[in-house]
């Protein structure tokens, strides 16, 4: 098992994008490598952070409330099990963070961007990812894919010109911190899109 310092490495991309799916490449890849795997996500990963997301996924509420629950959903997330992860030097991968709330929240919603850098700062205290992977495509062409899969909660039911406000708020994020971010091209085949996504890893140290 490989010791020292951990990673913090996000995946991001509106709905449909095709995250799930490689999300399990990237945890195939480090566990190969012989490191602590720590596969998490957001909203969720704790009892408390688990039951927010039900909340912010299947209850009306208005944006300031939904900003709300999911930064304390995240502050619960890092105090139990992101930090102490981290610091005895496990690899994170987190199925969403903080762009994502900047992109659905702030892109998508239209809520106040100067509001949720506040939010973000009270409950990050400067931790940041080392990588964010975003999977960028067009929303119609995700739109497509969404169309046959399960029941759609309050997000994944928006139109396609709330998705194309999501997709530009993680383009802003990558352009304001363009050395955090790794943009994959994710409308090509799945094929693709791994080794794309692999080859990326590598060349930032995450691999
Ligand atoms: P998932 O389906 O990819 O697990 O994500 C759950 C949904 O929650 C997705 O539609 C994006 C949304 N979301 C926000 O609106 N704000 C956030 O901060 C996060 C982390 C997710």
């Amino acid at each position: 098992m490989n010791q020292g310092k951990g990673r913090f490495v996000t995946v991001e991309g509106i709905d449909g994008a095709g995250k799930t799916t490689h999300l399990r490449t990237i945890e195939q890849a480090w566990r190969e490598a012989g490191h602590e795997v720590v596969c998490t996500r957001e909203p969720g990963g704790t009892p408390v952070a688990e039951s927010l997301r039900e909340m912010v996924l299947h209850q009306p509420m208005d944006p300031l409330t939904e900003s709300l629950l999911v930064f304390a959903a995240r502050r619960d997330h890092l105090g139990q099990v992101i930090e102490p992860a981290l610091a005895r030097g496990a690899w994170v991968l987190c199925d969403r963070f903080t762009d994502a709330t900047f992109a659905y929240q702030g892109g998508g919603r239209g809520f106040d961007e100067a509001v949720l850098s506040q939010l973000e700062q009270w409950v990050q205290q400067g931790r940041q990812p080392d990588v964010t992977i975003l999977f960028d495509l067009p929303p119609a062409v995700a739109a497509a894919r969404l169309r046959d899969a399960r029941a759609p909660d309050r997000f994944e039911a928006q139109d396609v010109a709330f998705f194309e406000r999501v997709r530009q708020g993680y383009l802003r994020r990558q352009a304001a911190d363009p050395g955090r971010f790794v943009v994959v091209q994710a409308d090509r085949t799945p094929d693709e899109v791994g080794a794309a996504l692999l080859a990326a890893l590598r060349e930032r140290g995450v691999a």
